[in-house]
């Protein structure tokens, strides 16, 4: 189903699966069509069936990721690379190993510099100098949260260290199992990701069910960062029934 409402597109589909095998299309799609893409990359547990899909279909028709950058959205302060609950770790496991990026085209944001404000506007530069990001894949928070910009921040924030909110914490918690959970992480910004030339948002499961309804429902708004979407060209929020389940 499509349905055009403050968001240019909405798309819902009857599973969380077809949800993400269209989000990995997408991704396939362009990398097929320009290899030389730049891709921005989310990581969390909707994104889990998106790299899967994604790997999936590379086993079968493979396609040259050699020359495609990609640049994750945030980082963990505090982990090191090769923790399991760095998003470095993530995304080498779910989508740059099995489809063979080249280490040097993946950027992250470097946590690990003794100046992050100077981190930062590197991770910007880097994207400049890589032409922008064509395709931005996004997940959100419980709280609205995009990347890790949480409620308050600005529609042109740019990439920088951010404290993470009790809710991210909360809801992140289960994913570090008996590990200590970071409280602070570099993040795109709203400004950055808004610079994207296309967004897909992609909320699967019950527990997202509210906060879409609130997207939907909310004017743009600083207190739930994924409403400045609204305000992007060629944003399309991709659902399963399941999150879309309070719309009316
Ligand atoms: C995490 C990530 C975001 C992700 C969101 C939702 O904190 N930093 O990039 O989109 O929160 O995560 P999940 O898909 O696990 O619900």
């Amino acid at each position: 189903m499509l349905l055009v409402g403050d968001f240019v597109k909405i798309k819902i589909f009857d599973s969380a699966s077809e949800a993400s095998k269209f989000a990995a299309k997408k991704i396939s799609s362009l990398i097929e069509k320009s290899p030389k893409a730049t891709l921005g990359l989310a990581t969390g547990r909707t994104m889990d069936a998106v790299y899967n899909h994604l790997s999936n279909r590379y086993k079968t028709t493979p396609f040259d990721c050699s020359n495609t950058k990609a640049f994750a959205l945030d980082e963990y302060i505090g982990l090191e690379p090769h923790d399991e609950n760095s998003y470095r770790y993530y995304l080498d496991f779910h989508i740059f190993n099995p489809l063979g990026f080249k280490q040097e085209n993946t950027f992250l944001p470097n946590v690990h510099s003794q100046n992050l404000e100077e981190a930062a506007k590197e991770y910007e530069d880097s994207i400049a100098a890589s032409g922008g990001i064509d395709l931005q894949i996004l997940g959100i928070g419980l709280n609205g949260h995009i990347g890790l910009n949480e409620p308050g921040s600005s529609i042109d924030s740019r990439t920088r260290a951010v404290n993470l909110s009790q809710k991210t914490i909360d809801s992140n918690r289960p994913l570090f199992k008996d590990a200590q959970i970071p409280m602070k992480a570099m993040t795109m910004g709203v400004g950055t990701i808004l610079e994207a030339k296309e967004i897909i948002l992609l909320a699967t499961g019950k527990s997202k069910a509210e906060i879409i309804k609130n997207l939907i429902e909310i004017e743009v708004s600083s207190d739930l960062p994924a409403s400045f979407l609204k305000t992007h060209p060629n944003a399309l929020l991709a659902l399963d029934r399941d999150s879309a389940s309070l719309l009316s």
